[in-house]
């Protein structure tokens, strides 16, 4: 019986600070085991500049057109863009990668968006492609979106992406700064 109890005892001890430590305690170190810093330059079509534009608008609402980004914060219209990704910010710098995906506006009272896009690399530095997704609240100096996976060198690859507006101009033109922190590496 008193054996029997003892066990019960542990057991319950076990469940307590077992389910807490998972629940609330820090699990695993919340550092990062990898950090890297790209930047990718977004030149968006806009009727005039086929040669160099790296974005299209693919679909827009009823009352825009896929030439130049509607009214309404762009509500509704869906951006797809496959945009060199370089070392620093300057847009002539040799690529090192590609960012390709999608963004879509989709808020009507403020500019803001959701991002699906990968980082392709097949350079003699980096070999595979890092997968990012999550809502973009454009206006924000910083957002963070998630790394949701990788593949290549970044295997597997988990954590978060720091994105700053590093310019932009008018409709046409901007660059963002990914901050990329891996939590997770193989
Ligand atoms: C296209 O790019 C070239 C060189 O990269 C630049 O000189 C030119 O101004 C650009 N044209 C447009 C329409 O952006
Ligand atoms: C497309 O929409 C923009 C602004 O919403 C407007 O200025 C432009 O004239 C439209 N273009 C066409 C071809 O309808
Ligand atoms: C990567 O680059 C190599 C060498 O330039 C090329 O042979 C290969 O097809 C490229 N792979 C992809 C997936 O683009
Ligand atoms: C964006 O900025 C606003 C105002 O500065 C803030 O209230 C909001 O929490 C921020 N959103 C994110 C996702 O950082």
């Amino acid at each position: 019986m008193r054996a029997q109890n003892l066990i019960s005892a542990l057991f319950l001890i076990f469940i307590v600070f077992g389910s807490s430590a998972m629940g609330k305690g820090p699990v695993r170190g919340r550092r990062p085991c990898r950090s890297l810093v790209f930047y990718f330059h977004d030149i968006i079509y806009n009727g005039k500049n086929s040669k160099n534009a790296t974005a299209a608008i693919v679909g827009a609402p009823a009352w825009g057109n896929k030439t130049i980004l509607g009214g309404k914060n762009h509500f509704g219209d869906l951006v797809v863009f496959d945009d060199p990704i370089t070392l620093d910010n300057n847009l002539h710098s040799t690529p090192v990668g590609r960012a390709q995906g999608f963004y879509i506006y989709d808020k009507k009272d403020v500019f803001t968006a959701w991002l699906g896009f990968s980082f392709v690399f097949n350079s003699t530095e980096h070999k595979g492609s890092i997968n990012f997704a999550g809502a973009d609240p454009l206006m924000n100096k910083t957002r963070d979106i998630s790394v949701v996976g990788g593949t290549g060198d970044f295997f597997m690859a988990r954590g978060i992406a720091t994105l700053t507006t590093d310019a932009f101009e008018g409709e046409v033109y901007f660059r963002l700064c990914v901050d990329i922190k891996l939590y997770e590496c193989w």
